[in-house]
């Protein structure tokens, strides 16, 4: 069995770029029913007892469609949590100058992952993600997943209508700003980068006690 992870913040803590509503929606009843229902389909098909990325990577292989949607949705969600903070802080160190590297500076990073967001057609998740030392930001459909990716996910940002409707309508590109602007978790994502390097192991959805 795998367990919904409580939020690390209050419902309100994100408003007012996520409001209260939207994350009592998004947690307690999207993430809800995907972990429901991984518990069950990984049950019928001899899974249960398996660690989320186990279940993840078992129902990719064994083209258990349903199940890798519930699975990979329920981990995409719980990472999604804790790339956000109420707390922000500019990235630093190794970081810093990695994304310095790559896309110029802070804002040409958001600009590039702005607009990975807004452009991706549908349903997904934008990601930025570390091959080793290299970042990139890339966007998966639907509930594509870096869950068991040789890229490491540093932060991610969920594009489906459900995360931002109730507060943007359409504008997905707002959200992306302001998201990016005032909640993204760069502690998190400084942790995740040195978990690419092989200095620890990177972030796991956390297992039933
Ligand atoms: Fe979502």
């Amino acid at each position: 069995m795998i367990t919904l992870p409580e939020l690390p913040y209050a419902y309100e803590a994100l408003s007012p770029v996520i409001s209260a509503e939207t994350m009592r929606t998004h947690h307690d009843k999207h993430h809800a029913k995907y972990v429901e229902n991984t518990n069950k389909l990984a049950a019928e098909s001899g899974l249960d007892g398996r660690t989320l990325e186990d279940i993840v990577a078992e129902a990719e292989t064994q083209k258990l469609g349903k199940l890798f949607n519930n699975a990979a949705q329920a981990w995409n969600h719980a990472f999604f949590w804790d790339c956000m903070t109420p707390e922000r802080r500019d990235p630093q160190g190794e970081l810093l100058s990695a994304i310095a590297g790559a896309f110029g500076d802070l804002a040409g990073l958001k600009k590039k992952f702005v607009d990975e967001g807004a452009n991706h057609f549908a349903s997904g998740w934008v990601w930025l993600a570390a091959d080793g030392a290299d970042l990139v930001v890339l966007s998966t459909h639907d509930a594509g997943t870096l869950a068991h990716d040789k890229r490491t996910p540093l932060l991610v940002c969920d594009v489906w209508e459900h995360a931002y409707y109730l507060d943007y309508k359409q504008d997905r590109l707002s959200f992306l700003e302001r998201w990016f602007d005032t909640l993204a978790d760069w502690e998190f994502a400084e942790a995740q980068y040195e978990a690419a390097r092989g200095r620890h192991a990177p972030w796991t959805f956390a297992e039933a006690a």
